[in-house]
């Protein structure tokens, strides 16, 4: 009797687990790259799931996101993101042959939302790019975000500070509903350092 208990009990905590809407909040190491402890749980929390970047954590997005095949999904940007400051680094990284094209790329998917914060102090994704504008560095820019071949998707509230070059693509997408963005990419010298096709 006891057993069979048991065993009920575990069928259905299966069931819920198969059935509910999970959350990930994207661990921090500090001075660390943060890319690969999401990455390798992404196939996890690839349907009905919500991927949180914490409030009060500022993320190291040194490498680049790739993200799986997303259904009913959202990701939150609630805490900061930062890009890397080493230049020739992530123009290796762009320069190579596995670079998937965007440093926030998306392979398809349904109902897939990016949400930035309402917070004027947080969610913002800084990509540094003061200092390539002041050279004029034009050679392999990071892309920020290919929000590719999604159906159904939002992007909201999302902000962007400083992105090095081009901020969102939409290629192969299709119902796509953008609004309340903030791109903010005000070089200090204008004159001589300006942010060129960002
Ligand atoms: C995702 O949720 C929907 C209901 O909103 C459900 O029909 C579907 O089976 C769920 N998918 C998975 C893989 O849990
Ligand atoms: C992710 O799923 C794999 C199997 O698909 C499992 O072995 C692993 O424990 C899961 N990891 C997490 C963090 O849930
Ligand atoms: C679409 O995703 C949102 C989360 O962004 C979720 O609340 C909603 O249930 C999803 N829609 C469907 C039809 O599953
Ligand atoms: C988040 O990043 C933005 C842009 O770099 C910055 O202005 C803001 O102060 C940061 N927030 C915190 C709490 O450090």
């Amino acid at each position: 009797m006891l057993l069979n208990f048991r065993t009920c009990a575990l069928l259905f905590a299966n069931v819920n687990f198969a059935s509910a809407w999970n959350t990930f909040v994207v661990p921090h190491t500090a001075g660390q790259d943060d890319t690969s402890g999401l990455t390798a749980v992404l196939a996890n929390y690839s349907t009905n799931s919500t991927i949180l970047f914490k409030q009060g954590i500022t993320y190291n997005i040194f490498t680049p996101i790739k993200f799986p095949v997303l259904n009913n999904v959202e990701i939150r940007f609630e805490g900061n993101l930062t890009y890397p400051t080493d230049i020739p680094a992530i123009q290796a990284i762009v320069g190579s042959s596995s670079f998937s094209g965007a440093w926030f790329a998306f392979t398809g998917g349904n109902n897939v939302t990016l949400r930035g914060s309402t917070d004027p102090k947080w969610g913002w994704i800084d990509g540094h790019g003061q200092e390539w504008w002041n050279t004029r560095n034009q050679v392999n820019r990071p892309h920020g975000f290919a929000f590719s071949k999604i159906n159904g998707g939002v992007i909201r509230d999302m902000k962007l500070y400083k992105p090095v070059a081009w901020n969102f693509a939409t290629s192969g997408s299709s119902n796509i509903h953008a609004f309340n963005n903030r791109i903010y990419a005000l070089s200090v010298d204008p004159d001589n350092a300006f942010p060129f096709n960002t």
